[in-house]
């Protein structure tokens, strides 16, 4: 088959083009899919150049979020057959094993799955959208909805608001009825956003975005009526943290899940204990948050962000896309 491999942690450049790969074999309760569609994730990018604590095995396929039509079944499979439509949950909650991390992911025409991982997918839902769902749409329905309970009318402000989670999160937010601030790199980014439903937008490029929210919202204050805003979404860290403190309420919650920018930032817990904040920590999601997803996109009340979909061959592309970060939503690759 034809495959993105890459052969050892490295740059984009490293990721290698192979024409005719090894085609994979189901074994005893696993499948084979003909790959319909391949979502990028950050996460790839940390696989590429490495991440600490974890070790991948070489060669590697990468490519976390698949959809595509059952080509193979292997023996023991039972309610799967070949012809039927899926996508995968590509977390082995037993094994902890993570498709396109531990194991060849969808950056190929072929991938080898466990049958228990497999979701239906209706045939309105096409595998394009399918494909944006299970990882940054899946980890942004379990933070906002599971963990972060929004309630209408509260405001709620996402930074990385432009990215695959970030998108989710405004769409969620806006289906729960919140007021939303996103936060963006450029007045383009922010413009797209807006037209997902946003209600207000800080280019955090221009100057001193928290006192610009502070401005727009107000700031806590102990034991009185101060401003600021009910949630912050912040998978971003790094020297964006603390500054997203700022930007609470009393009693506010910071929802996380990730931490592009960097995961040991300054803190102040300061602002913590003065201001009585909630940190949430929420981390991917479960087989029925990808079930939900898969409803709602199926019943057009959310509508996945794809920015652009690539043929298999421009991996590299997509790659440098999403590290430059020229995209709004998703990267989708397709064979
Ligand atoms: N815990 C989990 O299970 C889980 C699951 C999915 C994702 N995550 C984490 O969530 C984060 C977002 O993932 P994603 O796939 O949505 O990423 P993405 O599509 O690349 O979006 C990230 C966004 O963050 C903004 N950003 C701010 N500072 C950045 C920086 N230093 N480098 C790159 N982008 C920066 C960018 O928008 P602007 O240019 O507008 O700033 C970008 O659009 C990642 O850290 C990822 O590992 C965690």
């Amino acid at each position: 088959m034809r495959a993105q491999v890459i052969h050892a942690h490295g740059a984009i450049e490293d990721i290698t083009w192979e024409p005719n790969w090894r085609d994979p074999v189901p074994g005893a309760g696993e499948v084979v899919l003909k790959v319909g569609a391949c979502a990028l994730n950050y996460h790839d990018l940390f696989s590429l150049r490495g991440m600490p604590g974890i070790s991948l095995p070489f060669p590697l396929i990468m490519g976390i979020d698949v959809a595509g039509e059952v080509v193979r079944v292997g023996a023991g499979v039972t309610g799967v057959k070949v012809g039927d439509r899926v996508v995968v949950d590509p977390f082995d909650r037993e094994t902890g094993v993570l498709l396109g991390e531990r194991a060849d992911g969808g950056l190929a025409e072929y991938v080898k799955v466990a049958a228990k991982q497999l979701l239906p997918l209706p045939d309105d839902v096409s595998y394009e959208a399918a494909a944006a769902l299970p990882v940054a749409y899946g980890t942004a329905y379990r933070m906002m909805v599971t963990r972060g309970r929004l309630v209408a009318g509260e405001k709620v402000f996402i930074l990385g608001a432009s990215g695959g989670v970030g998108t989710c999160c405004v769409q969620l937010a806006k289906l729960a009825g919140c007021h939303v601030i996103v936060a963006a790199s450029s007045k383009e980014k922010l413009e797209r956003l807006r037209a997902l439903g946003a209600d207000d937008g800080v280019d955090y490029t221009q100057g001193d975005w928290v006192r610009e929210v502070q401005s727009r919202y107000g700031k806590a204050r102990f034991g009185g009526a101060g401003g600021g805003v009910d949630v912050v979404v912040n998978f971003t860290g790094g020297d964006t943290w603390v500054p997203s403190l700022k930007c609470l309420k009393n009693d506010g919650r910071l929802l996380t899940c990730g931490a592009t920018a960097g995961y040991d930032p300054k803190e102040d817990i300061r602002y913590i204990w003065t201001f009585e904040l909630n940190i949430i920590g929420s981390n991917a999601w479960t087989r029925d948050d990808v079930a939900s997803l898969i409803e709602l996109v199926r019943q057009r009340k959310l509508v996945p962000v794809v920015d652009r979909v690539l043929p298999l061959e421009q991996a590299r592309e997509a790659f440098r896309l999403l590290d430059e970060r020229k995209v709004v939503g998703k990267l989708v690759l397709k064979p």
